[in-house]
Formats: structure tokens, C-alpha cells, sequence
């Protein structure tokens, strides 16, 4: 059997191409299981997994919850807003906690780039990160290269522009990385303000000009100013931005060929793309939401895999005498 390399998900720096095909090939399955009438499988069955959200979602957090109930997993979900971190409890007192309730597996969004590095360092479950602060957000940039792979029927070899705010978007950041080491090539695009000067050092293009961005590539990933992390002013007005850079249905009707547009949500409509655009044939916004449920499946199962051998084996020590306990490690072990 394929393994993921790593025990956690903690940024697509850390995975491999190899990593990355074998959550598409994973999600596959799991994308097929989700459109039958009985879409529930008992594959995480007694793993126990904690949401634990420390900022807004809509997506991600109900992605994976959806995720974790068609693997029939045990799930406990917390939120900053209602929990004791607002009597000053820390990160890692809060999680360790939630974890002495015994859970496996903790899926969690934080505002502050690292945190979760620093909690698979301090805490024993393991840990995916769903989106910490301007850092990465790996699984959308899962989800997002697999819907391209869906739609184009791979992703070596295409072009993809990456438009708006780069400076702050953890989704740009993940899906260079992921693009890159899948073959892709990459172009961003937004104003000077909003691209930083190290990105070009990850092997991707810089245009200013969206038009020359769009008749250049295959898919146009559009994504929100994230005025929430901006403190200062980077461009003189939202109306300004949208001229240069919001996508509406005259300029995608003068391009010399058909693209493919996405966006990771949620969308402002009006500023970084109209109405028109976003409900048209050429988005497959929601088929990105869509295949974001069967891509956290793949990831959670494949993570879970290599922890379930572990403690299988530390199982058999200790109850060499369960006959099933021992099929089981030995199946896993030839596979
Ligand atoms: N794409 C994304 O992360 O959306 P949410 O903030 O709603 O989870």
C-alpha cells in the first residue's frame, strides 16, 4: 500500500508530488462513494477527530465535518467565540484538554501564521491545518488542483494565474506550492502592492496587466481582497480595483480562447468578479466545493492509515492472543 509520508497536514511544503497524487487517486474513490444513494463508509470508525476553529468558515468547517461523518468518525467541534479562550486559556492548554478526552486527530484554523506547527510540536494527536493566518491553507490547494486535474484531465504542463491579493492569501501561497511541484506553471497577478517581492524565488510569473494575464493561461484563480488582514491601504479604492483587476463577462468575451475560473470563496460579487462570471458555464466554483469533501476525506484516511498501523502494531504486543486484531496488522502490513 502507497503511505502518506507525513504524520500530519501541515503545509503542501511538506508533502510530496507522490503525497499529492495519492490523496487525488484516495479522493477518487471517495468522490464515487459520495454520489450513491448510501454515501456513509465505517472507515474512521472509532477515530476520534476535534474541529477546533479559532476564525470564521463556512467551507473548510463544514467540508470537513461532512468529510469526517461519511468516514463515520466520532467528531467534537469547538469554537474560540463560545469556548474559555476568552478567559485567556492558551493554544496548547485548550487543545491538550480537548485532547485528554482522548482524541485522535485535530483539524484546526487559526488566525496566527505557524500555529499549527507549534501544536503538532506540543501536543500527541495529529494535526491539519485548516488555514493559519497569511501562512497556507493545504487542503483548499488540494482541492483546488484536483478540480483542475477534473476539468482539464491533468494539471502538468497547465497555465494558471493566480489574480488579486497574494500579500495576505494563505490560498495563494498553497496552491504555488502545490501547482509547482505538480508540473503547473504559475503566473500571479494583482497590483504591486499586493504581490510581494520573494514570490518570484517560488518560480512563478508577475503581470500586472489582467487581460495579458487572462489570454496567457488556462484557469484564472480569482481570489478576495482579504481586507481583514490589511492595516494599511493598499490600493486608493475597491471601485479602482475592480476596473483593473475584477473579472466580468466583457473581458472574458474578448479573450481569444475559453478559460477555466475559480475562486476559493467566499466571493465578494461586484469587486473581484461579477455575478455573470461567477454563475457562468467557464466557474466551477462549486464543483471546487464539491470536491473539497472528497479530497478531506482522502487526506484524513490516508493520515489515519499510517497512525491506525501504528496502533495496531503497539496492539498485537500487547494482545498478541485477539485472532482479529492480528489479521488485521497483517493485512496492513502486506499492503
Ligand atoms: N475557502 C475557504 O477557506 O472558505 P471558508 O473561509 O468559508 O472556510
Amino acid at each position: 500500500m502507497k503511505k502518506f509520508s507525513q504524520r500530519h497536514l501541515l503545509g503542501i511544503k511538506d508533502i510530496t508530488a507522490n503525497d499529492i497524487q495519492l490523496v487525488f487517486e484516495t479522493a477518487d474513490n471517495f468522490k464515487s462513494i459520495i454520489n450513491r444513494p448510501i454515501k456513509k463508509v465505517p472507515s474512521l470508525r472509532d477515530v476520534t477527530i476535534a474541529n477546533v476553529f479559532f476564525e470564521n468558515s463556512t467551507r473548510t468547517r463544514i467540508s470537513f465535518e461532512l468529510a469526517q461523518k461519511r468516514l463515520s468518525a466520532d467528531i467534537v467541534n469547538f469554537s474560540a467565540s463560545s469556548s474559555s479562550v476568552s478567559k485567556g486559556e492558551t493554544l496548547v492548554d485548550t487543545v491538550n484538554n480537548i485532547l485528554a478526552m482522548k482524541v485522535d486527530m485535530v483539524v484546526m484554523r487559526h488566525p496566527a501564521p505557524g500555529a499549527c506547527q507549534f501544536l503538532a510540536k506540543h501536543v500527541k494527536a495529529q494535526i491539519i491545518n485548516a488555514g493559519d493566518g497569511t501562512h497556507e491553507h493545504p487542503t483548499q490547494a488540494l482541492l483546488d488542483a484536483y478540480s483542475i486535474r477534473e476539468k482539464l484531465g491533468g494539471v502538468k504542463g497547465k497555465k494558471v494565474v493566480i489574480v488579486g491579493d497574494i500579500t495576505h492569501s494563505r490560498v495563494a501561497l498553497s496552491n504555488i506550492i502545490c501547482l509547482k511541484k505538480l508540473g503547473a506553471e504559475v503566473m500571479v497577478c494583482g497590483p504591486t502592492t499586493l504581490i510581494p517581492k520573494y514570490i518570484t524565488s517560488l518560480g512563478v510569473k508577475v503581470e500586472h496587466n489582467l487581460m495579458n494575464a487572462l489570454e496567457w493561461c488556462d484557469v484564472a484563480n480569482m481570489l478576495r481582497i482579504q481586507l481583514e488582514r490589511q492595516d494599511i491601504k493598499y490600493f486608493p479604492s475597491l471601485r479602482e480595483y475592480s476596473m483593473l483587476y475584477g473579472l466580468d463577462k466583457d473581458r472574458l468575451n474578448s479573450l481569444s480562447k475559453e478559460i477555466v475560473i475559480m475562486h476559493p470563496g467566499p466571493i465578494n460579487r461586484g469587486v473581484e468578479i461579477t455575478s455573470d462570471v461567477a454563475d457562468s458555464k467557464h466557474a466551477i466554483i462549486l464543483d471546487q466545493v464539491e470536491n473539497g469533501v472528497a479530497t478531506r476525506m482522502a487526506i484524513m484516511f490516508l493520515l489515519a492509515g499510517v497512525s491506525e498501523l501504528e496502533r495496531l502494531v503497539q496492539t498485537e504486543r500487547l494482545v498478541a492472543c485477539m485472532p482479529e486484531v492480528l489479521v488485521r496488522v497483517s493485512f496492513l502490513k502486506k499492503n
